[in-house]
């Protein structure tokens, strides 16, 4: 009996911190919800490392900020990346280069997670619009007073001076 023409989809996921995720990480995701039928957007939940943001609200704005592509879906993971990607059925992973200074530490990663378990790397150049642009700098520069309006969705720069304001 036949089961028609149906193909398994073809994931990737797009994992980071996100703390919080800025247009450079958008750029990224939305690329990769073009090249594949589905993308999980996986936040590691990282108890050693301080963060201004909850992992609930991360995944909360993301989700907000990635809903237009329609094939994009949050999740979170602890542990090893490779074992989420087996555990749910997922071949690739899509990292943004921004400069040759990314690029010697994810080759490593890259090729340390491809031999663990066969999971590949897409590298992704960023738009070089954002080739300077990371959650930490968006994060010291709001903190001072420095406009990031131009490097986080406005649902994030919203939420980015709320959590300062609180702070202070
Ligand atoms: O946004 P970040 O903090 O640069 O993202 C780094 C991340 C989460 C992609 C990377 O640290 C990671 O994959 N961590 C999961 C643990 C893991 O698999 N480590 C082995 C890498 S070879």
């Amino acid at each position: 009996m036949t089961t028609g023409s149906a193909t398994a989809p073809r994931r990737a996921v797009c994992p980071g911190s996100f703390d919080p995720v800025t247009l450079g990480h958008i750029d990224i995701i939305g690329r990769a919800s073009k090249l594949y039928d589905e993308v999980v957007v996986a936040v590691l939940v990282n108890k050693s490392k301080a963060s201004m943001f909850s992992v609930d609200e991360r995944m909360d704005m993301l989700t907000e900020v990635t809903a237009e592509y329609g094939n994009v879906r949050v999740d979170s993971f602890h542990g090893l990346l490779v074992h989420y990607c087996q555990a749910n059925d997922i071949p690739v992973i899509v990292k943004g280069i921004r400069a040759v200074s990314d690029f010697d530490y994810e080759l490593k990663m890259a090729q340390m997670n491809h031999g663990l378990t066969g999971v590949d790397t897409l590298f992704m150049p960023t738009n070089p619009e954002f080739s300077f642009l990371s959650s930490s700098l968006v994060k010291e520069v709001a903190t001072w007073g420095g406009d990031v309006s131009r490097l986080v969705p406005p649902a994030v720069l919203e939420r980015l001076v709320a959590r300062l304001d609180e702070r202070r």
